[in-house]
C-alpha cells in the first residue's frame, strides 16, 4: 500500500493544528537548503540591467573581452581526437595509465624517481572535486592516524562539506592575516605545531583559494620541516598548476620540495583552470608510498572505492589532456597558453592597483599585486561589498573576494572607481 493513500496527518495553519486528509509525500520533511553562495551572486548579476555591471564571483577564466576562453591547444587536441574516431567504451576504473602517468609527472616533474620506481598510486578523478572526494574516502577508510583534516583558515568553500561528507573531521589552522591581507605565517606555524601527531594537514599547493596568498619558497621549506617533525600527513590540493605564476614547474615547487624532503603525500590535481576544461571534469588523485608493493595495495583499495562511487571516470577531458601532454608540440603550445592566462591576470592586478591610485585612494593596495592566481582577497568588508553591488552593479562574494579573471582592460577603471568610492 502506498504511504500517500494511507496517511491522515496533522498540520498547522496560521498556528492552528488541522487534521488533513491531503496526500502525504515521502519528501514533506525535507527542508529547503540555502542557495549556493557563488551561484546566488551570478543569479543576481543576470537580473541586473546596468550595462556597466561586472561579475567577479565566478572562478572561471575570461579573456580580455570578458568571454569564456577555449585554449587553442585544446581545439587542436579535439581535432586530433575526432580524426581517431575513438569508441565510447568504459574507461578503466582509475582512468587510463597514460593519463595518470602524464598527470603525476606534470606534478612531480619529468624523470621523477617516485614515478620511475612505481611509488605512486595515481587515478583519474572527476576533476579536482572528484579527486578530493576519492582522496577523502581513501583517508577515511585507511589513514592510520587521526581522521581529522586541518584546513587553512579560510579555505576553498567546498573543502569542509566535502571532507565532512566523507566522514572526516575538519579543523583549521591560522593562515590569512586580515590586517595585512597577507600570510599569517607565525600563526600558521604556531597552530600547526600544536596539531596532534598523525593528523592530516591540507595545503593549497599554489594560488590559495580564496585569498591568493601563498607561502614563499623559504616558508614552504619551514612548513615542510615542521610537518615532518610533528609527524603530520601533508595533503596537497593543486587546482591551479601553471595558472598562478605562468610556469607549471614554479607552481609545483611546494609539492616537489615536500617529495624531495622525503614526505609521503596525497595530491589532488585539476585540469579545470590550467587547460580551461571546467566542464570536462578531468583531474587526478595520487598517494605516494614507501614501495611499489605498498602503492599497489593502496591502488587496489582506491579502485574498490571508485567502483562503488561512480564506477569509472569520464573519457573526453582525459583524452584531451593526454593528447596535449603526450604531444611535444601541443604541450609546448599549452605551456605558452597557460602562461598567457596567468600573465593577463597578473597584468590586471597591476592595472587595478594603478587605477586605485589614480582615483586618489591613499590605502595600500599592495596586496592586490602580492596575491597570486585567480582570486584577490581585497580586504573589503560585507558592507562595502554590499554598496559596491547596489551602487555600481559590481558582483562579488560578501567576503570581499574578487575573481581577477573577470577583470579586463575595459572594466578595470570602473571597478577601481567603485572600490575607491566604497572604501575611501
Ligand atoms: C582549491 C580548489 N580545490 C579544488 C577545486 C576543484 O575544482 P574542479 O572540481 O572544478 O576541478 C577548486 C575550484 O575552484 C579549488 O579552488
Amino acid at each position: 500500500m502506498s504511504l500517500k493513500k494511507s496517511v491522515t496527518f496533522l498540520h498547522s495553519k496560521n498556528g492552528i493544528a488541522c487534521l488533513s486528509s491531503r496526500a502525504s509525500s515521502w519528501w514533506s520533511g525535507v527542508p529547503m537548503g540555502p542557495p549556493d553562495v557563488i551561484l546566488g551572486v551570478t543569479e543576481a548579476f543576470k537580473r541586473d540591467n546596468n550595462p556597466k555591471k561586472i561579475n567577479l564571483g565566478v572562478g572561471a577564466y575570461r579573456d580580455d573581452d570578458g568571454k569564456p576562453y577555449v585554449l587553442p591547444c585544446v581545439r587542436k587536441a579535439e581535432e586530433k581526437l575526432r580524426a581517431k574516431n575513438l569508441d565510447h567504451e568504459y574507461a578503466p576504473i582509475g582512468g587510463t595509465a597514460e593519463f595518470c602517468k602524464h598527470s603525476i609527472e606534470l606534478a612531480l616533474g619529468e624523470g621523477s624517481e617516485v614515478v620511475q620506481n612505481g611509488l605512486n598510486a595515481t587515478i583519474q578523478g572527476i576533476s579536482g572535486t572528484g579527486s578530493l572526494r576519492v582522496a577523502a574516502a581513501f583517508l577515511n577508510g585507511f589513514f592510520p592516524g587521526n581522521k581529522v583534516v586541518y584546513l587553512p583558515n579560510p579555505s576553498w568553500g567546498n573543502h569542509t562539506p566535502l571532507f565532512k561528507h566523507s566522514g572526516l573531521e575538519v579543523k583549521s589552522y591560522r593562515y590569512y592575516d586580515p590586517s595585512t591581507c597577507g600570510l599569517d605565517f607565525a600563526g600558521a606555524l604556531d597552530d600547526i605545531s600544536k596539531i596532534p601527531e598523525k593528523s592530516i594537514v591540507l595545503l593549497h599547493a599554489c594560488a590559495h583559494n580564496p585569498t591568493g596568498v601563498d607561502p614563499t619558497k623559504e616558508q614552504w621549506a619551514e612548513l615542510s620541516n615542521l610537518i615532518k617533525k610533528k609527524n603530520l600527513f601533508p595533503f596537497f590540493d593543486m587546482a591551479y598548476q601553471g595558472f598562478a605564476t605562468g610556469s607549471v614547474d614554479n607552481d609545483a615547487f611546494a609539492v616537489r620540495h615536500f617529495i624531495k624532503e622525503g614526505h609521503k603525500i596525497a595530491l589532488c590535481q585539476s585540469y579545470a583552470k590550467n587547460m580551461g576544461l571546467y566542464g570536462q571534469r578531468a583531474g587526478a588523485f595520487s598517494i605516494t608510498a614507501d614501495s611499489k608493493e605498498e602503492s599497489d595495495r593502496v591502488m587496489s583499495q582506491i579502485k574498490i572505492l571508485i567502483r562503488a562511487l561512480y564506477s569509472n571516470p569520464p573519457l573526453h577531458g582525459a583524452r584531451i589532456v593526454t593528447e596535449i601532454l603526450g604531444d611535444p608540440q601541443l604541450r609546448a603550445d599549452w605551456l605558452k597558453e597557460v602562461k598567457g592566462m596567468a600573465d593577463r591576470i597578473i597584468s590586471v592586478r597591476t592595472k587595478l592597483r594603478d587605477n586605485l591610485k589614480k582615483e586618489g585612494s591613499i590605502k595600500s593596495w599592495e596586496h592586490i599585486t602580492n596575491q597570486i592566481g585567480m582570486f584577490c582577497f581585497t580586504g573589503m568588508n560585507a558592507q562595502q561589498v554590499e554598496r559596491l553591488t547596489k551602487e555600481f552593479s559590481i558582483y562579488l562574494t560578501k567576503d570581499g573576494r574578487i575573481s581577477m579573471a573577470g577583470v579586463t582592460s575595459k572594466n578595470v577603471e570602473y571597478l577601481a572607481h567603485g572600490i575607491h568610492q566604497v572604501t575611501k
